[in-house]
């Protein structure tokens, strides 16, 4: 994707300026991906190929002939049935177009009047983008040394200005985390005026969510809102349905913040997926599997690459990635975007156990090994 709009942007752009408009001036883009990319694998967006899950599959066929409805009782629904699995009330959940509503609404509250975002980069840079956006200020430090979120150095730099904090656990694109220990200790240490936001999009493709997710820190009644997402896991990405958790006067003043009820067949394929125990065992099992595949692959060429904890791979080419993303392309793959920090690192979306055995193909033939 060009450097003049990410992504996100063209996706979120109204058709009149893909039609026409904006997009008209600038010939690249309005053509499209390059023809290598297109019917490329996708290996680029984190997402989760398995999905949507068969209860999932099910229940947005049922929910169809519904979709004259607003689906109001769909969001109660939804947000009871999570807060009774997190141990808190509907009140506590809030519910959003992704997790990406979620940072937005964040983003809005902590920027307003040129108020202060502090984080670690590279990162998911979209709440950091929203802040910009109103006026207010971002502060990124780098990771650490071994590319996870440098705690010690974000408590030292919370000021006065401060009013958001901004953790990515797992975090992408590196796929390095914190345990849940250090966070708690890093949130206990920080002014009662800071919000810590943990942007958990991850960290339920584990199992061991509880001892590491910030959850506790909300029903503790911490100044802390926890994000999460239908997107990875449930493979639900194309619904845009995303939640947070946090103390129910600050769940309320995001909310008031927020544009417009969910899709409802959306919202009935997300509750039949938080049910699908089985469903989300296959995703982790898949992802898992995509992992080791991939992981072992790098190993065996010889290229590092971090412990991921994500449904992506991050690992080092050993030049400039511009080249490696086009050499791979050209393969019939497409890959993440490059990092400015890591300039020679590259990000691998998961794919299906024989995209990734393809991939890692692809890989070996790219390496000559
Ligand atoms: C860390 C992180 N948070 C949030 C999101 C947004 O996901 P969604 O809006 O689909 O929930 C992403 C998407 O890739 C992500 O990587």
């Amino acid at each position: 994707m060009s450097t003049l709009l990410s992504r996100r942007h063209v996706l979120v752009a109204p058709p009149a300026l893909l039609a026409g408009g904006l997009l008209a001036t600038r010939p690249a883009l309005a053509q499209g991906p390059p023809a290598a990319a297109r019917g490329a694998i996708r290996l680029a967006g984190n997402e989760n190929p398995l999905g949507p899950g068969p209860a999932a599959r099910a229940a947005l066929a049922a929910a169809a002939g519904d979709a004259w409805k607003y689906p109001m009782g769909e969001e109660m629904a939804l947000r009871a049935m999570i807060a009774e699995r997190e141990g808190l009330t509907p009140a506590h959940v809030l519910l959003g177009a992704g997790s990406s509503e979620i940072l937005h609404l964040a983003a809005l509250v902590a920027g307003a009047g040129g108020g202060e975002m502090l984080t670690c980069a590279p990162t998911f840079d979209y709440a950091a983008g929203q802040v910009r956006a109103i006026g207010g200020q971002v502060r990124e430090l780098p990771l650490d040394a071994a590319m996870r979120f440098d705690l010690p150095a974000l408590r030292v730099a919370v000021s006065q200005a401060t009013r958001l904090v901004y953790l990515c656990n797992p975090n992408n694109p590196t796929g390095t985390w914190l345990p849940g220990g250090d966070l708690r200790g890093f949130i206990a240490g920080l002014p009662q005026s800071v919000t810590v936001l943990v942007d958990e999009a991850y960290l339920e493709l584990a199992t061991d969510v509880a001892e590491h997710s910030m959850v506790d820190r909300v029903r503790a009644g911490d100044n802390v809102i926890v994000a999460r997402t239908f997107s990875k896991l449930h493979g639900l990405a194309g619904l845009r349905i995303g939640y947070a958790l946090a103390r129910p006067d600050l769940a309320a003043r995001l909310g008031q913040l927020r544009l417009v009820a969910l899709c409802g067949p959306g919202l009935a394929a997300a509750a039949a997926s938080y049910r699908d125990f089985d469903f989300q065992a296959t995703s982790r099992r898949q992802i898992a599997e995509g992992v080791a595949i991939t992981t072992a692959a790098l190993d065996e060429i010889g290229r590092p690459h971090t412990d991921t904890r994500g449904n992506f791979v991050f690992f080092d080419t050993g030049a400039p990635v511009a080249a490696f993303l086009g050499a791979m392309r050209e393969r019939g793959f497409s890959l993440g975007r490059p990092y400015a920090a890591y300039p020679n690192w590259c990000r691998v979306s998961m794919g299906t156990v024989a995209q990734m055995q393809q991939f890692t193909g692809a890989l070996r033939a790219h390496f000559g090994a």
